[in-house]
């Protein structure tokens, strides 16, 4: 199980994002105004320990013979491959059995992992914890869980507000864990900010020509990160030129395809290259690499995760920067609000944790954080 050192990394502006995030709280209905320290969220009563402010008080032992039933949408994706190494490792150190867990793979398949749902119901696991492969898929998959009355925590991938809504109207265990993407796309512009007009509009044409690398679009992540990265440049009052908006699926090798592309057809005129996440943002260092274009002198680059890899990218300069996804604090607070369910004690319908900027500054830190 990893540490969780992330109050000792972080600079004294971003402890107060630590601060102001992690721990319970209502999905906002707008975009954090301040990402350093978003509004409507409540410190936790620990700060220095934000996912164990929820842990329940039960000894390690208590959840030996509870079977834990966990639904991954695919294995094969980076971020979601230390979440749930993470996840599993720490509900053994709460006292779950390695036995009782079984964790599926659902192959980017919303039937297969649908399949896998119904086989964890007639196998009677006590609680449900799931990263949907459609998060359109949530209702019907949280009415067959409810029904089975089995409590229910999502991760990762949010359902939309009416989902969200109907738990708390039918007052069912059922909740999500998760960050706020808009927080990690603001972050991801600000960042490109921080570093001056002058510096990013190479051509000195007044305006930052962009090319854009979506996630899955049917992900919140992938719509709110594409939104919310671009708004922080028209916000301080930029003019920006969308040059290309591409699907890479959250795909390094896709990503790396697609910005070869981008790079053929636009070539110096493309000055920043936003990626949705690390794993695409490493297959755009590829191309950018290949085109013999140069992070940091002749173009700028930004993901989303703190994927090792990317840290390290940061660390040397062939990454402009990235926001750390923290799969610790939320593994650990999607294991601990499963914990919630089996003592009784419920859960918030929304469990959240606040994203952290990832510059060359702190991305040594951030790296020693996760190893
Ligand atoms: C991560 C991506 C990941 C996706 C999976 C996002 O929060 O940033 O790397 O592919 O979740 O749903």
């Amino acid at each position: 199980m990893k540490k969780k050192v992330l109050a000792a990394l972080l600079s004294v502006a971003m402890v107060a994002t630590l601060l102001a995030g992690c721990g319970s709280k209502e999905a906002p209905a707008e975009a954090p105004a301040e990402t350093e320290a978003p509004a409507e969220t409540e410190a936790p009563a620990d700060a220095e320990e934000p996912a164990e402010a929820e842990a329940p008080a039960e000894a390690a032992g208590d959840f030996a013979d509870k079977k834990v039933g966990v639904c991954i949408y695919q294995f094969s994706d980076n971020f979601m491959t230390l979440f749930r190494t993470e996840l599993e490792s720490y509900l053994i150190s709460l006292g779950f059995s390695k036995d009782n867990i079984t964790i599926q793979d659902g192959q980017n398949d919303q039937g297969t992992q649908t399949n896998q749902i119904d086989a964890f119901i007639n196998d009677k696991v006590d609680v449900l914890i799931i990263n949907p492969v459609n998060s359109s898929s949530a209702e019907t998959i949280t009415d067959k869980v409810v029904g089975a009355g089995i409590p229910l925590v999502y991760i990762n991938r949010e359902p939309d507000a009416s989902e969200e809504q109907r738990w708390a109207d039918n007052n069912w265990d059922v909740t999500y864990v998760g960050c706020d993407a808009r927080q990690s796309g603001t972050m991801q512009g600000e960042m490109i900010v921080d570093l001056g007009l002058e510096t990013v509009d190479m051509n000195g044409d007044g305006k930052v020509q962009y090319i854009m690398i979506e996630g899955d679009p049917e992900n919140v992540d992938a719509k709110y990160r594409t939104e919310f990265s671009v708004k922080a440049l028209t916000d301080a009052g930029w003019e920006v030129e969308q040059l290309d908006d591409q699907v890479g699926n959250w795909d390094q090798v896709k990503a790396q395809e697609l910005v070869a592309n981008a790079l053929g057809q636009h070539g110096d005129k493309i000055e920043v290259v936003f990626c949705n996440n690390d794993a695409m943002a490493l297959g755009a260092l590829q191309a950018i690499d290949t085109a013999g274009r140069k992070v940091g002198e002749d173009i700028f680059l930004v993901g989303v995760d703190a994927l090792s890899e990317a840290l390290e990218n940061v660390i040397n300069g062939t990454m402009t920067g990235t926001v750390f996804n923290d799969h610790i604090s939320q593994s650990h607070s999607a294991a601990d609000a499963a914990v919630n369910y089996l003592t009784g004690a419920g859960n918030e319908h929304y469990i959240g944790c606040d994203y952290v900027k990832v510059t060359t500054e702190n991305a040594q830190e951030v790296l020693d954080s996760v190893k």
